[in-house]
């Protein structure tokens, strides 16, 4: 597909970036050179809760190529800025293993590391309280959790809808720490020149670090500038300013010359956010023939006791299944933990997760075929709010995937095919993400010749975003993509949103749409193009404040085949499938790319990854890649994506929703029913570890 061809949204156009990326040529925050750039170098707690007594600087100091120790004696003070992960260095209490205790300041990377493992601290330990239960003393329910939704919400009477069901399933489902790994890691550049602060930080959004950076530095948003033209991924980790941004300006504040940052992977486990562990109770109550009469999602997770980040874990039991009596509650634990922040769909990965393996639980106790389940309780309206849905495709996903996966041919019966040496079978599960969308600004330049300037706030995190919003901007304008060039990702720009809640497309794509779209108008009234091109610029508060009250959402189907080991107890899948209905697809291959990612994401989530608390060391053991597994290649067989064709008129003008984390909600669930249809063991704690089935399968040779 040539960039010369005619716009057309939804061709599959490479990504306009890829051959500066795959040649080296493409600059993240890191690779930035600076002129007297000195390297920092985190030092992280070793005890889990108490006070710092002494740091042992001078010995530090004393090394050649040490320039600075910065530490909570001598930090710049900061203002709070919404979020105390951020607020480094302020004081001599220590709140989780890990956390930053000191920042040793070098002139060149390997002094820095050798220095930050040199320095000795003494402390005061006061102990610690790291594992959450259902149980959990200090259990509270927050004011309200992530993305501003509701602690609880409770309708009809779920207990007696259970006296008289024909069909109930009670059971508790749950997930461990998982945690963030983008191939990049968090890294900043950092530079003052006089008041002016200029800042290169590997981030999903740079409007929001300019804002925290002015708020907690006390500077003019004026004079703050980040940049973030390359980022290798983020997942959510880097939807809002880390600790190493902060770290970096803090350091060149103080000592006046440039600062790079980068965290190593084993400091992403302490330092760049992760999901918490959640734990489910879900209880469905149904009737003779499948239909739902309660839903009750109960669940349970951990934050840390110096920032409360409450994940939305019940949110989407509220949503995909209606019913009449219906309870959905948060609970939550402030632990001597580093604080849970966002993860590839925070609230429905594990929340779906647990809702659908409870609809396969029901599926198992009643004989009801689990796709014919879920199409029995396909909701009118949104279950919560009794709005009508923009479009719901979920039914159209499933008897799609039902078709191409062969569902029909299926025997329900569990635990009975085999092949060799392996237990075989097959599972699904319905996956749904809310279709967010946000105000942004953007502007667009003709200049003489018919070239066009698109500048918009977008953050490419590796998504597409720059290919994408190029054609958007030459479907508005009526010419090839290669008749434009787009600047993003810098904060001089018209305020933009960050990519995140799969909402980044649809909310700047809008904005270009329209500048493009005036743009236009005003050149065909006859608008004159100067030399130095003829500017509009706008943004989209009204528009996005007009859309109608409707429930807005993206689905999806998975359909996978799982296969299990006998001897040892090793779970692969061969075949997984996902169907998607997300409105119109505007990059074939970007958006398959996105979908292949989220579902290879829950493939991981669903076999593979999972924090060790280690509780007498108050930390999770396994924080580097050696020993946390992340799906690689040989785990990924044979993974097909297909989507339906959607037309919804009640989304952004490109008619897109967001398809960055549909495709890892659901997942897991498919992947613990094909399990259970394969051996008779139903898994509900991921991951499914060989030590989950070893030991409850049949000998090999009977
Ligand atoms: Mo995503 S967790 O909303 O960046």
């Amino acid at each position: 597909m040539s960039i010369d061809a005619p716009a057309v949204l939804g061709e599959p156009i490479p990504r306009l970036e890829g051959r500066q990326k795959v040649t080296g040529e493409a600059l993240y925050a890191y690779e930035y050179r600076a002129d007297e750039v000195l390297y920092a170098w985190p030092v992280q707690s070793t005890i889990v809760t108490g006070r710092i007594l002494r740091l042992h600087t001078d010995v530090v100091l004393a090394m050649t190529g040490v320039v600075e120790v910065l530490t909570h004696l001598n930090a710049p003070k900061l203002a709070d800025g919404d979020d105390g992960e951020l607020l480094v260095l302020q004081s001599d209490r220590v709140a989780y293993r890990g956390q930053v205790v000191a920042l040793v300041l070098a002139t060149s990377i390997d002094t820095a590391r050798e220095a930050a493992a040199a320095l000795d601290v003494d402390y005061q330990n006061d102990g610690l309280d790291v594992e959450l239960s259902a149980e959990h003393p200090k259990l509270y329910a927050p004011e309200e959790v992530n993305a501003g939704f509701a602690t609880d919400s409770e309708q009809g009477y779920v207990d007696a809808a259970f006296a008289t069901a024909a069909f109930t399933t009670d059971e508790v489902y749950t997930t461990p720490a998982l945690f963030n790994n983008p191939m990049e890691p968090h890294a900043t550049l950092a530079a003052f020149d006089g008041e002016r602060l200029d800042v290169r930080d590997s981030s999903q959004g740079t409007s929001s670090v300019q804002q925290t950076l002015s708020t907690m530095f006390g500077l003019d948003p004026a004079n703050v500038r980040v940049r973030s033209e390359h980022v290798g991924g983020g997942f959510g980790s880097k939807g809002s300013p880390r600790p190493n941004v902060i770290l970096a300006v803090m350091a060149a504040r103080v000592t006046g010359r440039p600062v790079k940052i980068a965290y190593t992977r084993q400091m992403m486990f302490a330092l760049a956010g992760y999901r918490t562990p959640t734990i489910s109770h879900v209880r469905l109550a149904a009737n003779a023939d499948g239909r739902l009469t309660a839903i009750s999602h109960q669940s349970y997770t951990q934050t840390s006791t110096i920032q409360e980040f409450a994940e939305q874990v019940a949110e989407p039991s509220r949503h995909l299944y209606a019913a009449p009596n219906r309870l959905m509650t948060h609970r939550l634990a402030a632990l001597d933990v580093p604080t849970p922040r966002w993860m590839r769909a925070p609230g429905e990965a594990p929340g779906v997760y647990a809702l659908e393996s409870a609809m396969d639980d029901l599926a198992t106790v009643s004989g009801i075929d689990p796709v014919e389940l879920r199409i029995a309780n396909e909701p009118d309206v949104d279950p919560e709010s009794g709005t009508a849905f923009s479009s719901r495709n979920l039914v159209g996903c499933l008897r799609r995937g039902a078709e191409l996966f062969g569902w029909a041919e299926r025997d329900p019966r569990l635990g009975i095919r085999r092949d060799g040496r392996f237990l075989v079978g097959t599972g699904v599960a319905a996956g749904m993400y809310p279709a967010m969308t946000s105000a942004s600004g953007a502007r667009v330049r003709a200049l003489p010749g018919g070239r066009y300037e698109l500048g918009v706030n977008a953050t490419d995190i590796g998504q597409g975003a720059r290919t994408v919003m190029a054609q958007i901007a030459a479907d508005a304008l009526g010419v090839p993509v290669s008749a434009i060039s787009v600047d993003l990702a810098d904060s001089t720009l018209p305020k933009g949103p960050v990519a995140g809640g799969s909402s980044g497309t649809a909310s700047w794509g809008w904005a270009v749409t329209k500048a493009c779209e005036r743009l236009r108008s005003e050149l065909a009234a006859g608008a004159p193009v100067p030399p130095e091109g003829y500017e509009v610029e706008v943004e989209t508060s009204v528009d996005v404040d007009a859309m109608a009250p409707l429930a807005r959402f993206a689905f999806g189907a998975h359909f996978v085949e799982a296969r299990v080991d006998l001897d040892s107890g090793e779970v692969t899948m061969p075949r997984m499938l996902g169907v998607f209905a997300a409105g119109r697809i505007l990059n074939a291959r970007t958006a398959r790319s996105q979908f292949l990612g989220g579902m290879t994401m829950g493939l991981s989530m669903a076999l593979h990854e999972r924090g060790e608390l280690d509780a007498v060391l108050g930390d999770y053991a396994n924080h580097d890649l050696a020993t946390y597994h992340v799906a690689a290649n040989a785990d990924v067989r044979d993974l097909r994506v297909e989507w339906l064709e959607e037309e919804d008129r009640q989304l952004a003008p490109m008619g897109g929703k967001g398809i960055g984390e549909i495709g890892i909600v659901g997942t897991a669930a498919a992947v613990a029913s094909a399990v259970r249809h394969a051996t008779g063991v139903k898994v509900r704690d991921l991951p499914i570890q060989p030590d989950r089935l070893i030991g409850q399968l049949p000998p090999r040779f009977l």
